[in-house]
């Protein structure tokens, strides 16, 4: 009995040094488990009489009570102090800054696209699209271009199957492709932005792929003066109100007359600079009035239908615009470069 009491006392001093709850764990084993210091004693009780079964028990009991409510405590302690350190560790500081979350733009090759289909649509124009993978038909021969001609050899081709499946090595077969779907019948204006490929050693000025922005309009009385109105429209929207328009004689098999279309250098204002190259001149596109061997190809009677056409790289229009010096920025997935891009974007 009076073990009892002994037991209960060295738990107490015991339990007063406990700091964790493998130790609480390991306290409840030696005192409460089966084999441990109160748990073994319930088989003492078989071997006793009547009588010292009953204060016995009782006490044992009573002692079971006490070391349960000795240890349950202790746990609850310790378990409370576990959370509180998880709370306080874990509590949220609102007064910290938040982290700046960055949201994605446009790539900026997409905005000048959606900058000169803006402005077209307002004047008409519908935007439309057309195969990658492109027939050397409407690639070349429609548009005057037939084979063995040199003229070939401005564009170093990927030739897919034969000498008939190609990929697009400008967005003008697009052209040929609207004016036969309109059979000679209706007037067009329409644009096709698009990706072009050529056999180009990549480097900061060229790309194996890169972005056209082609214009076709058919109608009657179409002269040079409709096409430079409307080329001036296009970069005074993206390169300001001063911006003037040059046209220099150039040549392409499907545009009679063909010109190069330069813009006054939007930077020194035509004083001479890095980006003109001191000439005070930019050159942005290629352009011309449609050749009729062209429309007569694509069911137009030029007789009756006359048109202009032009080709802007929308890689070149960025560059300048952006003032980005390498084209492969375009296609990197290195999030500075895109981060720039963002910066510029809001400019
Ligand atoms: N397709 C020409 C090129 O890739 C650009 C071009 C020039 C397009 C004159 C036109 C045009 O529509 O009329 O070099």
């Amino acid at each position: 009995m009076d073990n009892l009491e002994n037991i209960l006392s060295e738990l107490e001093i015991k339990i007063a040094d406990v700091k964790n709850i493998n130790e609480i764990n390991s306290l409840k084993n030696e005192y409460l488990g089966k084999k441990g210091k109160i748990g073994s004693l319930s088989s003492i009780i078989k071997t006793l009489s009547v009588d010292e079964k009953k204060e016995f028990g009782k006490k044992l009991n009573d002692l079971k009570m006490k070391a349960t409510v000795l240890i349950t405590e202790k746990e609850n302690k310790i378990n409370e102090e576990i959370l509180n350190n998880k709370l306080k560790n874990e509590s949220i500081d609102i007064t910290l800054p938040a982290t700046k979350i960055n949201i994605g733009v446009p790539n900026i090759l997409e905005r000048i696209i959606e900058e000169i289909e803006e402005l077209l649509i307002s004047m008409g124009y519908d935007v439309v699209d057309g195969p990658e993978i492109e027939e050397d038909k409407y690639n070349f021969e429609l548009l005057n271009i037939p084979k063995g001609h040199p003229a070939r050899d401005a564009q170093d081709t990927f030739y897919i199957k034969d000498e008939e499946i190609l990929l697009r090595s400008q967005t003008s077969p697009v052209q040929a492709r609207v004016m036969l779907e309109n059979e000679g019948k209706n007037p067009i204006r329409m644009i096709c932005p698009g990706k072009t490929y050529r056999r180009d050693d990549d480097d900061a000025t060229h790309s194996h792929q890169f972005m056209q922005i082609e214009g076709l309009l058919v109608d009657k009385d179409i002269s040079l003066s409709d096409l430079k109105g409307t080329i001036d429209e296009i970069v005074k929207k993206l390169f300001g109100k001063d911006c003037i328009t040059r046209f220099r004689p150039s040549y392409y098999q499907f545009t009679e007359p063909s010109v190069e279309v330069d813009i006054s250098c939007f930077k020194c204002k035509g004083e001479g600079c890095n980006i003109c190259k001191n000439t005070g001149w930019i050159t942005v596109a290629g352009a011309g009035i449609v050749h009729p061997n062209v429309l007569k190809n694509c069911g137009y009677d030029p007789k009756i239908w006359s048109g202009f056409a032009f080709g802007f790289g929308a890689e070149r229009l960025a560059m300048l615009k952006y003032g980005i010096n390498d084209i492969r920025t375009f296609y990197t997935t290195d999030l500075r470069e895109l981060e720039r891009f963002a910066r510029k974007d809001s400019e």
